[in-house]
């Protein structure tokens, strides 16, 4: 008998790296495949699997599950009571992460917009933040948590406040860029893969701006269908939810994104710098937050790069984005400074 010649693609996929990472909100929708994507990754070495113990699942038992698949990498889960205290549990869930991934809070029912999940929203990153700036301090902390506009705004300014790098709070917005590139595939013929449109502004209605005229492949493509793809681009989320029918909001399409996403940044901590369009703190407008492309170094974000050229429907919707987001971020810093 050889060596079945799946082994070493096996190999090369389950493992073996040198990062703990954290999932938090890891029995939900997003969270379980979002778990199985990074004990997959070959980056990563421990994963520590968390959820509070009203979770539709217990974490304990979604880490137990995964500990079974042929992977090099250590899974453990922390289920923690809703009313019991964080100290210990925490402690040491999140002590020595390279990543926290914070796939935590409610998703929006058909006629809600991501706004409408603010307040709980934010509550409940507020609590993982907090102990994530105490037990992992060094951490990139990504927020897969609606409405990213203002969530983001809201914890970077907390981390500010504790004397942390707030550019270690990364709102993920991988999803908007893995649908226009899917969406632009669709019509062109090409693979996915080799379609790489970047999307800035931020996760929301009409701050989602796809960038068409800076991938080659979109060029294939007229500029009122170019602009119909930038709409359904937008959309694209309030279209699962409706699909979805009160029970949900994108999961798997999300876990794959923010598991790319993932990737990225350990890759650029184990000495690859890696480029991906996220929601941070940024100089390129003039506005304190903003999507743009962003390279993932050793310490996390290295640089946020400006977007680029533009055409002039692209400086048409850029105005748009601005205006929208400015009012998003602004509810995101009142939250900081209230503190609720
Ligand atoms: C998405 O884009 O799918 C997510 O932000 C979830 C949502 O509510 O649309």
């Amino acid at each position: 008998m050889g060596t079945s010649c799946s082994s070493g693609i096996r190999k090369a996929i389950m493992g073996g790296g040198s990062h703990k990472v954290c999932v938090c909100g890891a029995a939900g929708g997003i969270g379980q495949p979002l778990c199985l994507l990074m004990a997959m990754e070959p980056n990563v070495k421990e994963l520590a699997i968390f959820d509070v113990n009203v979770a539709m699942v217990p974490a304990d038992g979604v880490a137990e599950d995964l500990g079974h698949i042929e992977s090099k990498v250590k899974v453990t889960g922390y289920s923690l009571g809703v009313d019991q205290p964080p100290k210990v549990h925490l402690n040491e869930c999140l002590s020595g992460c390279s990543l926290v991934l914070v796939a935590a809070g409610m998703p929006r029912k058909p006629g809600m917009t991501r706004d409408h999940l603010f307040k709980v929203n934010a509550d409940i990153a507020k609590g993982i933040v907090e102990a994530c700036a105490k037990f992992c301090p060094q951490a990139v902390v990504a927020l897969i948590v609606n409405p990213i506009n203002s969530i983001v705004p809201a914890m970077a300014e907390l981390y500010k406040k504790a004397g942390l790098d707030p550019k270690k709070i990364v709102g993920v917005t991988t999803l908007d860029c893995v649908r226009a590139n899917k969406f632009v595939s669709d019509i062109v013929g090409c693979h996915p893969s080799n379609v790489e449109v970047p999307v800035i502004g931020g996760h929301d209605g009409i701050t989602i701006m796809p960038v068409f005229s800076q991938e080659p492949m979109a060029a294939r493509i007229d500029q009122s269908a170019l602009e119909a793809l930038d709409k359904k681009t937008q959309d694209a989320g309030t279209d699962v939810v409706n699909k979805k029918n009160g029970k949900g909001s994108a999961t798997l399409s999300m876990a794959y994104a923010a598991a790319r996403f993932g990737r990225a940044v350990l890759s650029g901590m184990s000495g690859k710098p890696a480029v991906e369009c996220a929601y941070v703190k940024s100089e390129v407008t003039d506005l304190p937050y903003f999507a743009s492309r962003v390279e993932f170094g050793r310490g996390g974000v290295s640089k946020v790069l400006h977007y680029g050229s533009l055409n002039n429907y692209e400086k048409g919707r850029l105005e748009e984005v601005k205006v929208q987001l400015k009012s998003e971020i602004q509810a995101g810093l009142k939250y900081a400074a209230h503190g609720q």
